[in-house]
């Protein structure tokens, strides 16, 4: 079975190719020749993952699947969330959207925080969705150098370093992307 996974990362591709089903063969974007840049245009996480899948499922007749992560801060009424990566502006700059909530949270003391990956799955037209959340706080500086994106500043609950002090092995076995890719895995290993 063929399932298009809508990332242009093909790194991203190959990570999840080793925890699918051998039956299941990913292709990437690249490999359904589609270059252009799919449409994310909701105002949610959870719209965003579904717009990408079907776009793909409309325009290119494949099953595929797509997901969408943001970072959501309690005392911003859940912001930056659908524009986690763009916060600071259209130059998708790490450094200054990290500096952004560090600003807006001086002198907060509720700190909670919660990075959500949603994964669309959408399959002879029908959708399929997996979430996965880690929960957490924004430190009050950037700590580590590992990972990317907001890393250095989310220290997740019941540790005492930030992601970006982690290992990729660490991370990897309580972020919000593993636990809402563990949860696509298992859906499709139970559909034969
Ligand atoms: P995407 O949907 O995976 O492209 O993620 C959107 C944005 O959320 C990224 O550009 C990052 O700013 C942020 N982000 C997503 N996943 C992570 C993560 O694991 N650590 C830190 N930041 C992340």
């Amino acid at each position: 079975m063929e399932l298009v996974f809508a990332t242009g990362n093909s790194n991203k591709v190959a990570e999840i190719q080793q925890l699918v089903p051998s039956v299941v063969k990913l292709l990437s974007l690249k490999e359904i020749n589609c270059s252009e840049e799919i449409p994310e245009t909701q105002p949610a996480i959870e719209g965003n993952a579904s717009q990408k899948a079907f776009y793909v499922y409309e325009n290119y007749g494949q099953n595929c699947f797509a997901d969408d992560t943001g970072l959501e801060v309690e005392a911003l009424d859940g912001r930056p969330g659908v524009y986690s990566a763009r916060y600071a502006g259209e130059e998708k700059n790490a450094d200054l959207n990290m500096d952004k909530i560090l600003a807006e949270l001086d002198g907060v003391s509720n700190r909670k925080a919660r990075f959500k990956t949603v994964i669309s799955l959408v399959m002879d037209g029908k959708e399929q969705q997996f979430e996965g959340v880690v929960n957490g706080v924004i430190l009050h500086e950037k700590k580590g150098g590992k990972g990317f994106g907001y890393d250095p500043i989310f220290q997740p609950d019941g540790y005492s370093k930030s992601f970006a002090e982690m290992g990729l092995e660490e991370k990897n076995k309580i972020s919000h992307r593993a636990i809402a890719v563990n949860k696509l895995v298992e859906y499709l290993k139970q559909l034969r």
